[in-house]
């Protein structure tokens, strides 16, 4: 089984401040940048995720642009909201979530764009601070052009962080920075957050700053760093976002690899929720799954296909190109290529759907067969029943939904056509291409009367050449 479940450590409590309130201008995007989606959920409900599983004191995120429908999209009774109307900068921001924090614990700041820092780490960070120290999470980069930089002085201890913008040419040199993770007393943190000064290069009150505050008050500061460069990526564009798409992608497919899932290609399945697996399942290439999904033991599924809010019965066999959206499928059953659940289709053991057939809000019976060209929508059909080719439910009357119910062990004829409100008692069978808008009662033969008339001497139109 995966489950992106949380993890739950016994670290020192900690309040947690997510900085929320940027414009994301190079997004381009009417969408507030931390509400665009990774993996089908917004990059701030990831850090939500994250800092939930420290069991945070506090948890306060500080929103700004767009702010209404960032609270509303990720309203929840444990997070508290703090408003910033003008962005005036990383410090600034913090500040502003001083009032809603628990001055006895330290603060951890955390950043909505920064989607996929690891609990571990920031556990590490805060483990390293757990004696009233300043913490900082920095990384060593291959090219570290924009970030903050560390400055350390001739025994390696932190002096200062200076921003790209504003650092000199040797500066600019050093290779490790700050990933903007923090975590700061709690207490000292308000007197330092009020002391700084904007007279750097953008005019903003940049949070970095605090670290000569700390070191000004003898306040030590450590760093700790992350296992994967990745942990630290943010998302400021959206090639940034589409490479944080890709490396959470591979993290999925690793950890359903891992679980014993075999993947054709780990680089071919994308998983925007909850994939659990059971034991020998197998997915082809180009799969999406989307929501919560379940596929027990044995379950394979072929090429290309879409499942979303799923739940599909060991030993089933989905075929290339089929789309299940809110659906429960029982074990055995054989479905696709081309196979269409939508809404509401439950399919009992050993039953099969076939290419081009569409179910949808109906119950199909144990071992029933719908294998061609059908529409099901609204029926309750029962076990074992036989539905032939290009079978069609007429459920919709213009105005209203109608179901119709077909029970055990019948046989529909090929493009019958069952107008509903309609009921077929159980071992009918209904000649091919019959209309059944009337019930037909049990262990009975159905037919409409047509006559089958045969001419002779017919000749067919032939095409006029054009002039
Ligand atoms: C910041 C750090 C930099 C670090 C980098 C890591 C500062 C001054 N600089 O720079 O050292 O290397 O992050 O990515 O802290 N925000 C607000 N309100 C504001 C300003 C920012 O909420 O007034 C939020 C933004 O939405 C964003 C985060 O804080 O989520 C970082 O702000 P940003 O302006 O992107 O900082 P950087 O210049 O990248
Ligand atoms: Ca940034």
């Amino acid at each position: 089984m995966l489950e992106s479940g949380f993890l739950s450590y016994g670290s020192p409590a900690v309040n947690i401040v997510i900085l929320a309130a940027g414009a994301g201008k190079r997004m381009r995007s009417a969408l507030p940048k931390v509400l665009h989606p990774l993996a089908g959920r917004p990059l701030l409900s990831h850090v939500l995720d994250t800092a939930r599983s420290l069991s945070p004191t506090r948890l306060v995120v500080v929103v700004g642009h767009g702010g209404d429908v960032v609270r509303k999209t990720v309203a929840a009774p444990d997070v508290a909201f703090a408003e910033q109307t003008q962005q005036l900068g990383t410090g600034h921001a913090v500040q502003q979530a001083l009032p809603l924090l628990d001055l006895s614990v330290p603060t951890l700041v955390l950043y909505g764009d920064v989607p996929l820092t690891r609990a571990s780490t920031l556990k590490r960070l805060v483990d390293a601070a757990a004696a009233g120290h300043y913490g900082v999470l920095t990384v060593t980069l291959d090219d570290p052009t924009g970030y903050g930089r560390i400055v350390r002085d001739a025994k390696g201890r932190v002096t200062r962080i200076v921003e790209h913008k504003d650092a000199t040419a040797s500066e600019r040199e050093i290779a490790e920075i700050n990933t903007g993770i923090v975590i700061a007393p709690t207490g000292r943190l308000t007197g330092w957050l009020a002391s700084l000064k904007n007279d750097n290069v953008q005019q903003e009150f940049y949070l970095t700053d605090v670290v000569e505050c700390a070191i000004r008050d003898g306040v030590e500061v450590v760093t700790a760093h992350p296992d994967e460069e990745w942990e630290t990526l943010g998302v400021n564009s959206k090639a940034q976002l589409a490479e944080l798409e890709r490396v959470q992608q591979r993290n999925t497919a690793m950890q359903l690899l891992e679980a014993g899932v075999t993947l054709a290609d780990p680089a071919r399945i994308d998983v925007r929720g909850t994939l659990r697996c059971g034991q020998d399942v197998s997915i082809d290439v180009n799969c999406v799954f989307e929501g919560e999904v379940d596929l027990a033991d044995g379950v394979s599924i072929g090429p290309n296909c879409v499942i979303r809010h799923a739940k599909i019965g060991a030993g089933t066999q989905v075929a290339a190109f089929t789309s299940i959206d809110e659906a429960i499928v029982g074990e055995r059953t054989v479905l696709g290529p081309y196979a269409r659940l939508r809404p509401g289709a439950q399919l009992a053991d050993e039953s099969h759907v076939g290419n081009f057939v569409e179910i949808k809000n109906a119950i199909l019976g144990v071992g029933a067969k719908a294998n061609h060209l059908s529409y099901i929508g609204d029926a309750d059909i029962g076990a074992r029943v036989n539905v032939g080719a290009g079978v069609i439910t007429c459920n919709y009357d213009g105005a209203n939904k109608h179901r119709t119910v077909i029970e055990d062990d019948v046989f529909i004829g090929s493009d019958t056509q069952l107008v509903a409100p309609v009921r077929v008692g159980r071992n009918v069978t209904i000649a091919a291409g019959t209309t059944i808008w009337k019930d037909v009662p049990p262990d009975t033969l159905v037919l409409n009367e047509k006559t089958q008339r045969t001419r002779d001497g017919y000749v067919r139109p032939v095409k006029q050449k054009k002039k």
